[in-house]
This record gives C-alpha cells, structure tokens and sequence, in this order.
C-alpha cells in the first residue's frame, strides 16, 4: 500500500551497493516510491538494469543526459522525493558532499537539495577512521545530515573493524525515523544534560579517570535539541566535537560539574549521564609528584558531590519536574540500578550492563527504571537510545 512518500537513493561505488538492491526491495515493500541515482563507481558494482527492475523506474546516471535534463531537471529531481538517501557513501562521496563539490549528478542532487539527507556509509575500516574522513562526517553531521552505520565485522578486503554498511534493515529503519520527522514537542523547555568523564587532578601532570566516551550524553543532548528543547550540555573532558544546537559547557571535575549543573538551572529537567568520579585525591599536589625510590606512595580519597542525588534533593520549587539518571553496573544490573533510584531520589534511571564494549561503544543495551517498574529496551546505537529516551522525556513533560 502506497504511503505517498518517495526516496531519492544514490548508490555510490561500494561493494556494499549489492545490499542497496534488497533496501530498494524493502521500500518498495514498505510502500515507499524509490528513484535511483547510480553514481559512475556505483554502476561499476549494480546494474541500472537491475535497479530499474527493482525500482520500477528510470535510472539516472549521468548529469549532462540532456533527454534526462529535458524530461526533469536535476533541481527537480533532487526535491520531488522526502528524503535523499546515499548508500553506500563511499569516503570519496562524503568527503565531496563536505567539500561542497558538484561534479556529477549525485554531488549536485545532494548539493541542490532542500530535503533531509541520510547516509550509510561503507568503506574499508582504515578509510573510515582516517581523521579526514572523521572531520568530514563531523562536517556533514554539524550540517544536519543522518548517518547510520557503518557496522564494524569482517570486511570484503579482509580486514576486521567499523566500515561495513549498515544492514538493509537498520537502514530501513533510519529511513521510517527521517520521514516521521522529529516533533518539535520539547519547544519551550530547557533541560541540563551532564556528560562524560570527570578528571580528578593527582598533581598538574596526572589525574584519575574512568573510560567514559561522553557518546551516550552527547546523543541525548542532541536528541533533546532536535525535539526543540533548549539544552544545556555539561561535559567533563572528552573527545568529541560539541553537538549542534546545544550549549556546551566544559568542566574539568566532579565538584566543577556540580557547580555548572546547578548554576544551569532551572529547568524541566535534568540528565546526569555523566561517569562521575565517584572519589578525588584528598590533597592533589600543587608541583608534580617525584618517586622516593622504592617507598611506594598512598594517595587518600575522599567522596566526592553527588551531583544527581544533590539535584534530585533540591527544595519544592527547585528540583526540576523530571530527574534522569544512569546506572553503569557489571553485575545485578536491575536491582543495583533501583535501588540507586530509591537512594538517589530521581525519577528515572536508564540502566545499562558495561560489563561488555559499552564505553567507547556505540552501541548500549538498557533498561528504564521507574517507580512503576522496568522496561527492557532491545540493543540499539547510542542515538537510537537517545532518540527513544527524548520521546519519553517529551511524553513526561507534555
Ligand atoms: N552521579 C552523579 N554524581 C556522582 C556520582 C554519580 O551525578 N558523584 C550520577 C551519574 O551521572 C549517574 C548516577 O549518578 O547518573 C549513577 O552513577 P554510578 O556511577 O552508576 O553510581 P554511583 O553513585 O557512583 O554508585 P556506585 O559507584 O556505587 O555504583
């Protein structure tokens, strides 16, 4: 049954293009008009033969067809569909839609655009994690663009690691998200987001630390700001660039992420997603520690601020309506995880099992933790996690 909504895909020159072919199939399954665009590398792995038949449509390859050019003009095309989707976006592709570049009909489709655009990228896993291929997908990112995947495994070069298009599926899936649009239902509310480590100096030149990324704050910060809230992001020291649309606040340690959090407010509500030191060194040395040969050295800890618990304890008219926050167990998760929501005093807890590749992931499995109960949410990418926990914020809210 037709939906009315239709995708521009351009398949660029992967060999990934092959699972393009069964994306179209679940389109078309899906009721959703697909128009096809095959760079010159993608013809190299697909045929327009095949895609057309699948599509039921023209296949354009070429932008100076002039019989194309005539029959609909390469403006038009780029904005009769809902969404442009580029799979596979090869490191070559990204790096030309960064660049601005229009010099065959998918970069000027891309570039003439007034649509959503959605890439899957798809390379080996050395191309990908290259910084200018980074900085690109940052760019594209900083400018709106959705991008799903890459998955990492085995890749068709041999080598092991992130690069792999994402399946058909899951691309499928990014689609339905893109064409639903986000509503803006969090316009109007202002909400703290804390994120990342804390760093807890030893002396000038050493501190303690845990090995939390700041993704999952990031995604959630991003994920609220999409939903029109205006978003306060603290973070403790990571290696990500600041998401768009949200004001971001730098912190070094626990008792200067307290601080901004609280100076942050009001506000509808808080997210501690932060991997707050739980302790600091009781007196960090000014000069840089030298070794007293062979004495070994005893550092004293004290507890550091909560800074949920301290949010979540605030006075009537100062705790904000709705407190969020994390638990990162290893083992009992469920019941670890409620009984820190009792003791802390906030609303929700989003628990997860960090036992395995979660920090520095990019995927996280979690459990949300009310007073009414727990509601298991299947594996999915950070984002996802965010974007599903923002809906339930703005359902909270509203
Ligand atoms: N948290 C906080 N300030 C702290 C410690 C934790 O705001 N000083 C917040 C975290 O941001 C998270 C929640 O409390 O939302 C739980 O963090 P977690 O490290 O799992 O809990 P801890 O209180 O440190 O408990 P434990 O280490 O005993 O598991």
């Amino acid at each position: 049954m037709a939906t009315g909504q239709s995708v521009l895909l351009i398949i660029g020159g992967g060999v990934a293009a092959y699972k393009s072919l069964l994306l179209i199939r679940l389109l078309k399954t899906a009721g959703i008009g697909v128009r096809v665009v095959l760079t010159r590398g993608g013809a190299q792995f697909v045929t327009p033969l095949s895609v057309g038949a699948l599509s039921g449509e023209k296949v354009f390859t070429d932008l100076f067809d002039l019989t194309d050019e005539a029959e609909m003009g390469h403006i038009q095309l780029s904005r009769a569909a809902d969404l442009v989707v580029a799979a596979p976006a090869t490191a070559d592709l990204m790096a030309r839609m960064a660049a601005g570049m229009a010099d065959d009909l998918a970069t000027t489709l891309l570039l003439a655009t007034d649509k959503d655009v959605l890439i899957a990228p798809a390379m080996n896993v050395r191309m990908w994690e290259h910084a200018a291929t980074q900085a690109n997908l940052a760019t594209l990112r900083a400018r709106g663009v959705a991008v799903v995947g890459p998955d990492a495994g085995d890749m068709a070069c041999g080598e092991y690691g992130p690069g792999r298009m994402a399946e058909p599926e899951a691309i499928m899936a990014a689609i339905r998200t893109a064409l639903a649009g986000t509503p803006r239902d969090l316009a109007g509310r202002r909400i703290v987001v804390t994120s990342g480590p804390t760093h807890e100096p030893i002396d000038p030149v050493r501190y303690i630390a845990n090995r939390s990324s700041g993704k999952q704050g990031q995604a959630i910060a991003a994920a609220l700001a999409a939903r029109g809230a205006e978003v306060v992001l603290v973070s403790g020291p990571v290696g990500l660039d600041p998401p768009p649309g949200v004001e971001t606040r730098g912190v070094g340690t626990a008792r200067e992420m307290l601080a901004a959090t609280l100076a942050a407010l009001p506000a509808d509500a808080v997210v501690c997603a932060a991997a707050v030191a739980d302790y600091r060194v009781a007196d960090a040395a000014d000069q840089k520690l030298k070794k007293a040969d062979g004495a070994g050295r005893t550092l004293t800890l004290v507890e550091n601020p909560d800074i949920l618990a301290t949010v979540s304890t605030l006075p009537g008219g100062e705790r904000p309506r709705l407190v969020v926050g994390f638990a990162a167990e290893t083992q009992d998760v469920l019941a670890y995880a409620g009984a820190k929501r009792t003791r802390k005093g906030c609303d929700w807890i989003v628990a997860n099992d960090v036992s395995q590749g979660v920090f520095g992931g990019d995927d996280n499995r979690v459990t949300l933790i009310d007073a009414q109960g727990s509601e298991d949410w299947p594996k999915m990418g950070k984002d996802a996690v965010a974007a599903k926990l923002a809906e339930r914020i703005a359902t909270a809210l509203s």
